[in-house]
């Protein structure tokens, strides 16, 4: 495997190959500390100017910092409107607020060229740069890039104390499809450290999925940072009984049963801190390895204390949760004994294996390729609720699931480590574009498609509790040095039958486009069957070469595919048309019939009729075995 190989190696799970889902406007992830490069793909200089209208009323966020604690001194620093401002935090317009107190701040935002912006004046201190201002003075409300861009006439690089700049503050207006949804203005939100979407989007009563949306993340993707702004959809003005005295920690989630928060709460899939308060075995892993964390960095007065857990929320959650520390610290024992093939990483051992977390390291999305003793390995940042993952995967050990090895916590984000799978996603694979080397034969779809059918046959029959994974997709399945294939990201699996029930409803309907069943989408059902439907769908990927997008785009019932393949008379040459083109008809043609036999079996709308993912694994065995001698006995027929 040469280096350029090695460099274009892809995990995972977190970043669909499908095009679906679009975000309105990209966050910015870690480019406010990168001040050289302007990457096209965040949105550094600015929220592009592709909102319905060219200007809007727009609001910011703001934490008084002296000497910004007055609603004259924060208004004139932001562009905004002395009396506006104190009308829209309940405050006389000579009041002062205290320290870090966050001031919402009504802004005219409008377009300059590409992007939206408010123009805010600015003279520069002694010793301040691009960056102290951008990330310092204004909190993240502006970017060095956008410093340097929009300051471009400066005829030196360095700065000197006395020049004006024209500060270009984040704001946004509502795109045509948040109009649609009722969005009505845009909040720059200033990130803080130990927040998460869920939090922010409940800090304003906006819907979590709308804001990850608005901000180009997805539930697979959440992971945000500190001094960044995140921009959250509101309906109405913000008001200022919002944001009360915060940060605060989230309130505890009442100790409820365990199976009642899937449906309950849309926000645990994103919770960190509620992790600690929930209750129930699950969150005990949680539990312990941010206690054992916590405890490591406390004592670790090296250097600086993480930020994280000097800070007010985490103060208060400390003290809220000590005592729950010391009941749930008898559970160590056990769970280290259940746990006892996961390693705790530390951060630093993290750090050391990406780098730093170096561009140069990073796979795709929040996936970052790491080398531990030697091995490579995966690790996944994730803000959110992991320990249903880690649960599930602790339990699970099968050659066609992805292995976890370890995990790690810091500033609020789990870090995920799992085996390193070095061939990448199968989305990689199997889309038929020319720009890709990438190749599978007809043997080695079928083989891949088998090893899917028997992780999922796994999960559904010999875990314990069975398992639906509830969103495979191409970009979720892994390839190994042998293109063997393995499932991954078990992030939004549940337990098929922990009700006792031979299904149950949910009202959180979570996947991907494309590929979850009518039932589904329909009434919330979860089976196994959920799970055949996807399956059917890949299979007819990896045989077609097509996405699933570009399938329902010639098909809205993705049955009337394969119709024509299954009619009797003129069954080869409708064959040649629906099979993947690189193929160049390498493929036995009574095998490919068979296979798409079962494609239509398993997207039957009635889940009832589709086979059971062990009849499939049953069919696919016998497949690859005369596909094998097929191949050894020469390719043409
Ligand atoms: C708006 O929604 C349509 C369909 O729902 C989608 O195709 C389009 O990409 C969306 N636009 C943006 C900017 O998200
Ligand atoms: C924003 O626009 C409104 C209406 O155009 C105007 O009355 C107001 O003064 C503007 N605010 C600022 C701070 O320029
Ligand atoms: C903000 O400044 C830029 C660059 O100086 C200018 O092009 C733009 O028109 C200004 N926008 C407003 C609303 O004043
Ligand atoms: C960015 O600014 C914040 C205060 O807004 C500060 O706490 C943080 O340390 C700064 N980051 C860097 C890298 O200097
Ligand atoms: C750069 O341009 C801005 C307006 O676009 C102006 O206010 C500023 O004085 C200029 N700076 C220099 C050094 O010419």
């Amino acid at each position: 495997m040469d280096f350029m190989h090695l460099l274009c190696i892809f995990f995972i799970s977190v970043l669909s190959c499908s095009y679906l889902i679009r975000g309105q406007q990209p966050y910015i992830r870690k480019a406010t500390t990168a001040c050289g490069s302007a990457d096209k793909s965040n949105s550094a200089l600015g929220y592009t100017c592709n909102g319905v209208t060219p200007r809007c009323q727009a609001y910011l966020t703001f934490r008084s910092q002296p000497p910004f604690t007055s609603v004259s001194s924060i208004s004139s620093l932001l562009a905004a409107d002395p009396s506006e401002l104190s009308q829209l935090n309940s405050v006389p317009e000579d009041a002062t607020f205290e320290t870090n107190k966050v001031v919402l701040v009504p802004v005219n935002c409008s377009c300059s060229g590409k992007y939206y912006q408010v123009n805010a004046s600015y003279v520069v201190q002694k010793d301040e740069t691009f960056f102290i201002i951008a990330n310092n003075t204004f909190q993240g409300l502006s970017t060095c890039q956008a410093l340097q861009a929009q300051n471009n006439n400066l005829t030196t690089k360095k700065l000197y104390a006395g020049t004006r700049l024209i500060i270009p503050l984040r704001c946004a207006c509502p795109t045509k499809n948040q109009t649609n949804d009722g969005v009505d203005y845009l909040l720059s939100y200033l990130v803080t450290w130990g927040q998460y979407v869920a939090l922010i989007g409940d800090i304003f009563g906006a819907d979590t999925g709308r804001t990850l949306d608005a901000n180009g993340l997805s539930e697979d993707d959440t992971v945000i940072y500190p001094f960044t702004t995140l921009l959250v959809p509101l309906e109405k003005p913000p008001s200022s009984s919002q944001i009360l005295p915060i940060p605060s920690p989230p309130p505890p989630p009442p100790s409820s049963p365990v199976s009642s928060s899937h449906t309950k709460s849309k926000t645990w899939i994103y919770v960190v801190a509620g992790v600690l308060g929930s209750l129930g075995l699950l969150s005990v892993i949680g539990v312990v390895v941010f206690c054992f964390f916590f405890r490591k960095t406390k004592s670790g007065s090296k250097k600086d204390i993480d930020p994280v857990f000097t800070s007010e929320s985490f103060e208060a959650l400390e003290k809220s949760t000590e005592k729950k520390f010391e009941q749930e610290f008898d559970f160590l024992e056990s769970v280290s004994i259940s746990a006892q093939s996961l390693k705790i990483y530390t951060f630093k051992e993290l750090e050391f294996a990406t780098e730093g977390f170096d561009l140069s390291s990073l796979i795709k999305g929040s996936v970052y390729r790491g080398r531990i003793n030697g091995d490579l390995a995966a690790i996944k940042e994730i803000n959110g609720d992991v320990t249903k993952e880690i649960n599930i995967l602790n339990k699970i050990n099968h050659f066609n699931i992805i292995r976890l090895s370890g995990v790690g916590f810091n500033d609020g984000t789990w870090y995920l480590v799992y085996e390193f799978a070095v061939n990448g996603p199968l989305c990689d694979w199997i889309y038929n574009n020319n720009t890709s080397q990438k190749f599978l034969t007809w043997t080695q779809r079928i083989q891949i498609a088998f090893d899917v059918a028997t992780g999922l046959n796994y999960l559904h029959r010999y875990a314990s509790p069975p398992y639906v994974h509830k969103d495979i997709k191409s970009s979720n399945i892994l390839l190994d040095t042998n293109l063997r294939a393995k499932i991954a990201n078990l992030s939004l699996a549940r337990s098929a039958d922990e009700d006792g029930e031979h299904f149950v409803l949910t009202r959180h309907i979570v996947g991907t486009q494309g590929y979850m069943a009518p039932e589904y989408l329909e009434n919330g059902m979860i089976s196994p069957k959920l799970d055949v439907y996807s399956f059917g769908v890949l299979l007819m990927e990896m045989l077609t070469g097509k996405e699933v997008s570009s399938l329902y785009e010639a098909n809205s019932d993705l049955s009337n595919a394969l119709r024509p393949t299954l009619q009797e008379e003129n069954e080869k040459a409708n064959l040649s048309s629906f099979m993947d083109p690189a193929l160049e008809g390498n493929y036995p043609t009574d095998h490919a019939i068979f296979v798409i036999r079962l494609i239509d079996n398993c997207i039957k709308k009635d889940p009832s009729v589709r086979p059971e993912m062990d009849v499939i694994v049953q069919n696919l065995s016998r497949t690859i075995n005369s596909s094998l001698s097929w191949e050894h006995t020469g390719n043409f027929e």
